[in-house]
């Protein structure tokens, strides 16, 4: 396909009718968001390679045309081929994402999040990209004092992976200021479900997310463990706002598109503004499958607050985001049926 390179009006919106197609480079396109994200960017006609190292992420998760063996941390390789493929704007995936590894690695997460991210903005500069959409997280909050939890709340992260984005947020503010280059960070609240065609879905090594677990206990026999219930919450576990994977990847192609259209650097929650306790979503799991979920009440995790969820109205004005597949019922619909899948390949 040839197309005219884009071109920026003087109030700084793209020109669509010269340039629909944009070339987007993806970090950690082959992990579970990121794979969510290329599909429908592809389906969009935009042209996206992937660049992810495979340390988390699966090659069968990528069209093989589209991946990059690379590591972030290779600024070189990062910049030359952004020089190459004329990249447009990057989404920036990669990263480490559990929680209890980080307080016991921290310098795992600071090397792969924070350097990594600050080798990919550096290699941005070098090739002249100056836009960016940033997976963010919830955890940059740490334990809120009020919920739900607007954009503008205190960033006090109580876990090293937390800090690792506050401090990437960080280098984007700079970036900002200095080079130019305009980002949105994305602030996931608890990212589910799978795209409901059945062959991409949550594949983590090794599993610490709620529902997955759930799903495992229920084809094992063996019970998963509820993390507390002596929260202060209404059933006393803990609150979270669930939000389907494929409504996650929607916010991640219009704040692209919003920055290529000339908006600015801004940071967005993604959650749908209700929360669900961990025995609900038991008990949803229950109800989609027609099965009891073999379970245990265990102690409380460390590091986990009692009520996580988003105040999501930022997003949906600004952005024409909505959550589309994000109820329960739904998610559990979509993960079961990639359970079902994974277990019969
Ligand atoms: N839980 C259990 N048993 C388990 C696993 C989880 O009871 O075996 C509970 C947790 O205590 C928590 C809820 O289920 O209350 C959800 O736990 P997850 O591990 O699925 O997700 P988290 O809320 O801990 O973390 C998620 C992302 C993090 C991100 C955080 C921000 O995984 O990357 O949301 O809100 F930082």
């Amino acid at each position: 396909m040839i197309v005219a390179k884009m071109e920026l009006a003087p109030q700084g919106v793209y020109n669509r009718d010269l340039r629909n197609s944009l070339r987007i480079l993806v970090t950690g396109g082959a992990g579970y968001i990121g794979a969510h994200t290329v599909r429908p960017l592809l389906a969009r006609g935009h042209d996206v390679i992937v660049v992810d190292n495979l340390s988390k992420g699966y090659r069968h998760n990528v069209p093989v045309e589209r991946l990059y063996e690379m590591d972030i941390a290779d600024t070189a390789a990062l910049a030359s081929l952004m020089r190459r493929k004329q990249t447009d704007a990057v989404i920036h995936f990669a990263a480490f994402i559990a929680v209890g590894e980080s307080m016991r690695v921290p310098e795992r997460y600071f090397a792969n999040n924070v350097c990594g991210s600050l080798s990919l903005l550096t290699a941005m500069v070098q090739a002249d990209v100056k836009r960016m959409v940033f997976s963010s997280t919830a955890a940059v909050y740490g334990n809120p004092q009020t919920t739900p939890i607007p954009e503008n709340a205190p960033i006090q992260a109580v876990n090293a992976y937390g800090e690792s984005k506050v401090m990437v947020e960080t280098l984007l503010r700079w970036f900002d200021a200095i080079h130019g280059v305009r980002s949105i960070a994305l602030r996931y609240f608890n990212a589910c479900g799978a795209d409901p065609a059945g062959d991409l879905g949550e594949e983590h090594e090794p599993e610490t997310h709620l529902i997955p677990l759930v799903l495992r206990a229920l084809v094992s026999g063996q019970p998963v463990t509820v993390f507390g219930n002596d929260y202060d919450t209404p059933d006393g576990t803990c609150v979270r706002d669930y939000i389907h994977v494929n409504d996650l990847a929607q916010a991640h192609i219009l704040a692209l598109e919003h920055l290529m259209a000339g908006g600015a650097s801004d940071q967005f929650n993604v959650g749908t503004g209700r929360g669900h306790s961990v025995l609900e979503v038991i008990r949803t799991v229950e109800e989609v499958t027609g099965r009891k979920v073999p379970y245990v009440i265990g102690a409380r995790r460390e590091g986990d607050p009692a009520r996580l969820v988003a105040a999501s109205r930022k997003l949906q004005t600004k952005l024409g985001w909505k959550p589309r597949m994000s109820d329960l019922r739904r998610i559990v619909e979509h993960a079961w049926q990639f359970a079902g899948k994974q277990q019969m390949a």
